[in-house]
């Protein structure tokens, strides 16, 4: 620990990302588990931002941060596995170079079916009208999404075992 430790640090910003839904349940999950981290954390200036359906962006949410002079921002999107809204979206939206690994047609498939379940009786969510990229000077690292975890795991057990 260094002495500064209490002390805001005012050159790294944590983001973190959720899909977003019409329904509350995914932003408050997205803003608590970040709430948590944060809690534990709270040297960074922290913001979450949402894919689309809820606000505030992820746009809106990155320049929050960048208001306050950050230099480096550590984006985290809070998704179990890749698709496109990690793979394409959200590196456009950063500014980031997409992916090199393609997606193929059956994931596209994948999603647009989604969307075509979940959004079709809506419209003007950002799905298909990508906004321009974030402008920023500094550097941004873009995490993996959740995965295979250990620790889902952990919560795996916690959820089940006492069933069995
Ligand atoms: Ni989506």
């Amino acid at each position: 620990m260094d002495t500064n430790s209490n002390s805001k640090n005012d050159e790294i910003g944590l983001l973190f990302i959720g899909h977003g839904s019409r329904l509350p349940y995914n932003k408050q999950v997205v803003t608590e588990l970040a709430e948590k981290y944060s809690a534990s954390n709270p040297n960074y200036p922290m913001e979450v931002g949402f894919m689309e359906l809820v606000r505030p962006s992820i746009a809106d949410a990155f320049n929050k941060l960048k208001e306050q002079d950050v230099k480096k921002v550590i984006v985290t999107p809070i998704f179990l596995a890749h698709g496109k809204h990690t793979k394409k979206d959200i590196p456009a939206i950063l500014g980031l170079e997409p992916s090199d690994e393609e997606l193929n047609p059956d994931e596209q498939a994948e999603h647009g079916h989604h969307h075509d379940h979940g959004h079709e009786h809506h419209h003007g969510h950002h799905h298909h009208a990508p906004a321009e990229p974030v402008e920023f000077d500094g550097e941004i690292i873009y995490n993996e999404p959740i995965g295979a975890d250990d620790g889902l795991v952990a919560v795996l057990h916690e959820r089940i075992d006492k069933y069995l």
